[in-house]
């Protein structure tokens, strides 16, 4: 199977996001927080609410460590495909409006009272304690899983109205834009891995590994934060909010249920994001939903 898109001499480079007329796109849509914006702006819930704030706390350091390797591999002038290498400079730029516009979010978290700076510090050592165990393989099978993880939460962003519509508008149109623009390049990773390292015995065997490390590093850290921010709120352990958790995670909408079955063809020798959804189609059924042409960056 032909993965990222080595050109034979009768065709032009490819890969396999450009052979589905994807296009990763940069977008700086800018989005503000009024004071009409709750302080519990997932369905009124203090305990689910929170869930999403470490989302936002764990964009930053999580998109800052994959915007660096991206950089470290663009400038290795490895990447010999130059579609593959356009799409690598749109995923930099992308994850870098990611985490500027969640920055926004952690912003108003801040006023809100919550020790986001803390939480940044944590969640970077975490990822940066990884790092001198990894060679470039392993680094980028780490990213490979780490993306795979969020372009499943677009996907179930973008296809689960409950989920959406339990968020405030304001907070709403910052998860759908950022959910679309993780399916937009979430080949691209991949891609380069394939590219980069082939797909034998080896690398197969290192990107389970970088799935291992990269779960070491973020499941930890984002139970630590979400349970400081419970604090914040005095959200306790009770039955309730403990049932509130579960039925969140594994009844409805079933998040953590429908992210581990999507995330299983990871674990496959010859996985490819493309063959868990053909989400080409998706995109284009989400594009005036979840973003605007005017968001468009111009440079
Ligand atoms: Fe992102
Ligand atoms: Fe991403």
């Amino acid at each position: 199977m032909r993965r990222s898109g080595s050109k034979t001499e009768t065709e032009q480079p490819s890969t396999s996001s450009s052979r589905r007329n994807v296009r990763p796109t940069v977008r700086r849509p800018h989005f503000e927080f009024s004071s009409s914006l709750p302080r519990f702006y997932y369905k009124k819930s203090p305990v689910l609410t929170n869930i999403f704030n470490t989302f936002h706390a764990l964009a930053t350091p999580i998109e800052g460590f994959f915007i660096r390797d991206g950089q470290r591999i663009a400038r290795s002038g490895k990447v010999t495909n130059p579609v593959l290498s356009e799409e690598l400079e749109a995923f930099i730029k992308q994850e870098a409006s990611h985490s500027a516009e969640h920055n926004r979010a952690n912003r108003w978290l801040e006023e809100q009272g919550y020790p986001v700076k803390w939480a940044h510090a944590r969640a970077q050592l975490a990822l940066e304690q990884m790092r001198p165990k990894a060679d470039d393989m392993l680094l980028n099978g780490m990213i490979a899983a780490g993306e795979h993880l969020l372009s499943e939460f677009g996907e179930l962003f973008l296809s689960n109205s409950e989920l959406a519509n339990g968020l405030h508008p304001e907070m709403r149109a910052l998860f759908l834009w950022h959910a679309y623009e993780e399916i937009e390049h979430k080949a691209v990773s991949m891609d380069l891995y394939y590219e980069l390292f082939g797909n034998n015995l080896y690398s197969y065997a290192a990107r389970l590994r970088g799935l291992w490390m990269i779960a070491r590093a973020i499941v930890p850290v984002s139970l630590e934060i979400v349970q400081a921010f419970w604090k914040v709120d005095d959200v306790r352990l009770t039955l309730g909010n403990a049932r509130e958790v579960l039925d969140y995670l594994f009844v409805s909408p079933a998040f953590a249920s429908r992210i581990i079955r999507n995330f299983l063809p990871f674990l496959m020798p010859n996985f490819h994001p493309w063959n868990v959804h053909e989400s080409a189609e998706h995109l284009e059924r989400y594009r005036g939903l979840a973003v605007k042409d005017e968001w468009v960056a111009q440079n």
